[in-house]
């Protein structure tokens, strides 16, 4: 990711939460500037269609974000994203990874569910409208 992208970052977050959750142009230029973020994108013909992101702290990351085009969605790019972003975190030394998930957004939490990410506590109305699951992976 670079600061050029953030502004079709901000759409392609736009299609895919809701705008309490989804970061806008300014969030994805401030983190593109931040060597603590960790931030990977999809591309197809020069568009941005997926991107997924973390934030690192020492030994230790949260996921951010992981977002693909609704019409990119089911053909593996989440996983492959994941894959990569994960690669990049423990490449720069993380060893502990944490994200929050709605408990229902049943893509997401099988996307996590197959990278080993474990439920380790509920918090409470955490998005306002619904409880998160916490989930860890250590490395
Ligand atoms: C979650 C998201 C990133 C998944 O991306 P994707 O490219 O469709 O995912 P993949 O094709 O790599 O599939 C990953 C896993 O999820 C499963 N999956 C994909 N879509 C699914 C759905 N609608 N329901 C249930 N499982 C689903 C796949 O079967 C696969 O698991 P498997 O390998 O065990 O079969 C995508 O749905 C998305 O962008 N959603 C909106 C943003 C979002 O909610 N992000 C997560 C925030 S915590």
């Amino acid at each position: 990711m670079t600061t050029d992208d953030a502004d079709k970052l901000a759409a392609l977050d736009a299609q895919c939460f809701k705008q309490a959750d989804a970061w806008n142009s300014g969030d994805f230029f401030s983190a593109a500037m931040d060597a603590n973020f960790a931030f990977v994108v999809g591309e197809r013909g020069g568009e941005i269609v997926a991107c997924a992101g973390a934030e690192i702290s020492a030994d230790q990351a949260e996921v951010e974000t992981v977002a693909v085009a609704p019409e990119f969605r089911g053909r593996g790019v989440g996983k492959k994203l994941l894959a990569e972003l994960l690669d990049v975190l423990t490449g720069r030394g993380v060893t502990f990874v944490v994200l929050e998930v709605r408990p229902s957004n049943a893509a997401a939490v099988k996307l996590y569910d197959s990278f080993d990410f474990q439920i380790v506590e509920r918090a409470e109305n955490f998005y306002g409208d619904e409880d998160a699951w916490i989930m860890v992976r250590e490395f």
